[in-house]
C-alpha cells in the first residue's frame, strides 16, 4: 500500500527553506520564507516572550488538558487585540488552532461542511497555501485582481470587475494587512467597499491576519478589519501568533467568528471545536499561554509593543535601503515600489525563470513568484542584494 503513495506536488516555500539550508556558497541571502530576521540575519526569541515562559515555568502547576477550544483568557486577549471593540463580544465564536495555517484550515473546513456550493473569492497574486488547502477540502475557488503589475499599486478596478462575480453565500477572502506577498494593503476605504459589496451580496468576509505590526503598527493594522466587521453580520478571522509574536514553531493561532445570533455562534463553536478533535483534539497550549500573559501584562506588553515596532522600523529601513541601493545600480526608479510597501514582502517583477537565475547564479533566494521578504536583508547584504538583482533584471 505505501508503496503506492503518490508524491503531493511541492510547495513552493518549503522546497526553498531546504534548497537554502544546503547551498554551502558563503554569501548567500535568504528572502525565502517569510519570518523576521534581524540585523544579524538571526529570528530572536523576543524579550517578553522569554520573559513570560520564565514565569510560565516557574508558575504552571500542571501540563493536564486544557479546553477542547483552547483557553478562553487567550481568546480574550487576542479579541481585543484585533478586534477590539468592533463587534458584540456575545456573537463572536472562538478557537484556537495549530497556527495561522491551521486557523485557515479550520475556516475553509467549516465552509466546505457548511456551504460545499460556495466559491472562496481569494486575491491574486496571493500566498499559495490558499488556494492549496483549498484544492486539498474540495472547496472550489476563484481569483481576484489585487495587484497592478504595471503601477505595483493596488488593482482597484479590476477588483471591482472581478467581484462583480461574488454571489451570495460566496466567501471573500482578504489579507488583513501586509498582503503577502505584493506589500499592497487595501486603504480604509477599499475595506469599506468590500465591506459594502459583501453584505449587499450575502457574501461572507474571511480575513488571514498573519502580520499585525509590521505595517503601519499594532492598532493601525486592524482599522480596515475592524471597519469591515462593523458593516457586515458574519465574518471569520484567521489570526496568526507566528511573526506578530516571534513564536513560529510554537503554532499560536486563533479562528474569531462573527456570528448573525447567539444561536448561530453556539453551533459555530461546536462545529470548531469538532474539527479540533477531529483533527488533533486540543490545540497547542504553551505559545498561546505566552500570548495571554504578555497582552496581560502592562509591563510584558510595553516590553512586546516596544520590540515589535522597532522590527517594523528595521524592515521599513531594508526597504529603503534596497530600493536606493537598486536606483543607484540600475539607474531606473522602476524598483521604487520597494520602499513604499508594508510588510515582509513584495513582488519582483521577474519571471520564474528569473527567480531560479538569482538563485542559481547569485545564490539569492526568493519565491517563485517574484516574492522578497525584505526582514531577510541585513545592512551588510543590502547591496550584494541590489547587484544581484540587477544582474538578473537589469
Ligand atoms: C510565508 O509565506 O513564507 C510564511 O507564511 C510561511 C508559510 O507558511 O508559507
Amino acid at each position: 500500500m505505501l508503496e503506492r503513495v503518490a508524491a503531493p506536488l511541492p510547495d513552493g516555500i518549503l522546497k526553498l527553506m531546504r534548497a537554502f539550508a544546503e547551498d554551502p556558497r558563503p554569501g548567500k541571502i535568504d528572502l525565502g520564507v517569510g519570518v523576521y530576521r534581524n540585523s544579524a540575519g538571526l529570528t530572536p526569541v523576543m524579550q517578553a516572550v522569554r520573559a513570560a515562559e520564565a514565569r510560565l515555568i516557574e508558575r504552571q502547576d500542571t501540563k493536564s488538558y486544557v479546553g477542547i477550544t483552547g483557553d478562553p483568557a487567550f481568546h480574550e486577549a487576542l479579541k481585543d487585540l484585533v478586534i477590539g471593540g468592533a463587534a458584540p463580544a456575545d456573537r463572536i465564536a472562538a478557537c484556537a488552532t495549530t497556527g495561522g495555517t491551521g486557523a485557515v484550515r479550520q475556516a475553509f473546513d467549516l465552509v466546505r461542511k457548511t456551504a460545499p456550493n460556495a466559491t472562496v473569492w481569494v486575491p491574486s497574486p496571493n500566498w499559495p497555501n490558499h488556494v492549496a488547502i483549498l484544492d486539498e477540502v474540495g472547496q472550489r475557488w476563484r481569483a481576484f485582481r489585487h495587484l497592478d503589475h504595471e503601477t505595483g499599486a493596488l488593482d482597484r478596478t479590476g477588483m471591482a470587475e472581478d467581484l462583480e462575480g461574488l454571489g451570495a453565500g460566496d466567501v471573500l477572502l482578504l489579507h488583513g494587512c501586509c498582503h503577502n506577498p505584493t506589500g499592497v494593503d487595501l486603504t480604509l476605504e477599499d475595506w469599506g467597499r468590500a465591506a459594502r459589496l459583501a453584505a449587499d451580496r450575502g457574501a461572507l468576509p474571511m480575513i488571514d491576519l498573519a502580520y499585525q505590526g509590521f505595517g503601519a503598527g499594532v492598532e493601525e493594522d486592524v482599522q480596515g478589519l475592524r471597519l469591515l466587521l462593523r458593516q457586515v453580520p458574519e465574518a471569520l478571522v484567521c489570526i496568526s501568533g507566528s511573526k506578530t509574536f516571534g513564536l513560529y514553531r510554537e503554532r499560536v493561532g486563533l479562528i474569531l467568528a462573527l456570528c448573525d445570533n447567539r444561536a448561530a455562534r453556539e453551533r459555530v463553536v461546536a462545529r470548531l471545536s469538532s474539527i479540533n478533535r477531529l483533527s488533533y483534539t486540543f490545540p497547542p497550549d504553551h505559545g498561546a499561554r505566552v500570548v495571554t500573559m504578555i497582552l496581560g501584562d502592562p509591563e510584558l506588553r510595553g516590553s512586546w509593543q516596544g520590540e515589535l515596532d522597532a522590527m517594523r522600523v528595521r524592515v521599513v529601513a531594508m526597504r529603503k535601503a534596497l530600493a536606493h541601493a537598486l536606483r543607484a545600480e540600475t539607474g531606473s526608479d522602476k524598483l521604487g515600489f520597494l520602499a513604499d510597501q508594508r510588510g515582509l514582502f513584495s513582488l519582483l517583477p521577474a519571471t520564474p525563470d528569473e527567480m531560479h537565475r538569482l538563485r542559481d547564479e547569485q545564490a539569492l533566494y526568493g519565491v517563485e513568484d517574484g516574492r522578497i521578504n525584505l526582514a531577510g536583508l541585513t545592512p551588510e547584504t543590502v547591496s550584494p542584494a541590489a547587484q544581484a538583482i540587477a544582474a538578473v533584471l537589469g
